[in-house]
């Protein structure tokens, strides 16, 4: 019996130490398991003598625990062996070339708003908003286009009703901002913004686009300071030895009124398409702050003066970036886009 027990140990030892997985698993039934071989062999013992029966006894556990001992063993070996094999399967290969994240990219008229921003923050300016939907007061009436004024004409809207449209310039953030400061001064301020009116789309005209607009009113303020204000401003965008010329124009809220012109950035003033030949790109209008619009925001034209001016953001982003089409900026065209990604200003 004695002997049948450790012949039993040895096969099973035998046997086990080659296997794995579910394999494994059947060992431990076939030997350890209750109706397994050790189980079997111990429940013949009711045959053996009073003497035999605890020697047999001790014999079979001793062994029980040596095969429970040595299941323990293979089964951690086989575990070991199978998680190094799963590492060696998952291993990176470091030599693949990585996967580049994809950059968003500012929107050119984000840039360029915010390159003009900056220049004029430079200069001791703060940037002002104001809201897109907008009476018609502060639109019209308080720069001096009273109601039938035929210069409306020039900037005809889309109207929400009798008294509120959509602007048609960032203007009316003047006279919001003097109607809020007053009876303070200077005034410094740009506003950037978005503005409406009823044109026909073209390559340069859009019914949707964007203006910066600067405000300045204090005491002594000149045209000589618009005009250096302007130039420099110039030369900071454009380059230090950009021209610039300004030609009398009308504006009912500016006296005198200006137009500023910058000496062609393509053909330098020799005369190209882009110029029509004439040596000169049209970027904004500008002038001194009519009286009439500093009484009603509630300032006294005696005492102060102020230069204002308005530029169509789109027209000095397609100089600068070389866009022939405004309708580009709104077409969300990602190949427009990521031109910018990795352009620095
Ligand atoms: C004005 O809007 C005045 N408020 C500017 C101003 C401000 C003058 C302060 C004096 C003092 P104007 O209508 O010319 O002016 O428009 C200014 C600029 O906006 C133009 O020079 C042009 O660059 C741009 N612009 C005008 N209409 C369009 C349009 N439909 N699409 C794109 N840009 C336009
Ligand atoms: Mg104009």
């Amino acid at each position: 019996m004695k002997d049948r027990i450790l012949r039993l140990q040895d096969t099973a030892l035998g046997e086990l130490a080659a296997l794995a997985g579910k394999d494994l698993d059947a060992w431990r039934v076939k030997y350890l398991g209750k109706k397994g071989e050790l189980s079997q062999a111990l429940r013949s013992m009711g045959s053996l003598s009073a003497e035999e029966r605890p020697l047999v006894g001790q014999v079979a556990n001793t062994v029980r625990a040596e095969l429970e001992a040595a299941y323990a063993i293979r089964l951690a070996e086989w575990e070991v062996a199978k998680e190094r094999a799963q590492e060696a399967e998952e291993t990176i290969d470091i030599t693949l070339p990585g996967r580049t994240p994809r950059v968003g990219a500012e929107h050119p008229l984000a840039k360029i708003i915010r390159r003009i921003e900056d220049v004029f923050v430079g200069f001791g300016f703060t940037v002002e908003e104001g809201p897109e939907v907008e009476w018609d007061y502060y639109n019209f009436e308080a720069l001096n286009l009273p109601k039938d004024h035929p210069a409306r004409d020039m900037q005809d809207t889309f109207y929400l009703s009798e008294e509120l449209l959509m602007r048609t310039h960032t203007s009316p953030v003047q006279a919001r901002t003097m109607e809020k400061r007053r009876p303070e001064w200077p005034i410094r301020i740009i506003v950037p913004g978005r503005v409406y009116r009823r044109d026909d789309d073209d390559a340069t005209h859009s019914h949707a686009f964007t203006q910066i607009e600067g405000l300045v009113v204090g005491q002594g303020v000149r045209m000589s300071d618009l005009k250096g204000t302007l130039l420099t401003f110039a030369r900071v965008l454009f380059g230090e030895d950009q021209e610039i010329r300004l030609r009398p124009s009308f504006f009912p809220f500016t006296e005198p009124s200006a137009e500023m012109d910058i000496r062609c950035i393509y053909c330098g003033g020799a005369g190209c398409s882009t110029c029509k030949h004439t040596g000169w790109i049209e970027v904004l209008g500008c002038g001194m702050v009519h009286p009439r619009v500093l009484e009603m925001g509630g300032y006294d034209p005696e005492e102060v003066t102020g230069f204002a001016f308005g530029m169509g953001v789109e027209r000095i982003a397609m100089l600068l970036y070389k866009i022939e089409d405004i309708r580009q900026f709104y077409q969300n065209d990602l190949r427009l886009i990521r031109q910018f990604a990795a352009q620095a200003d």
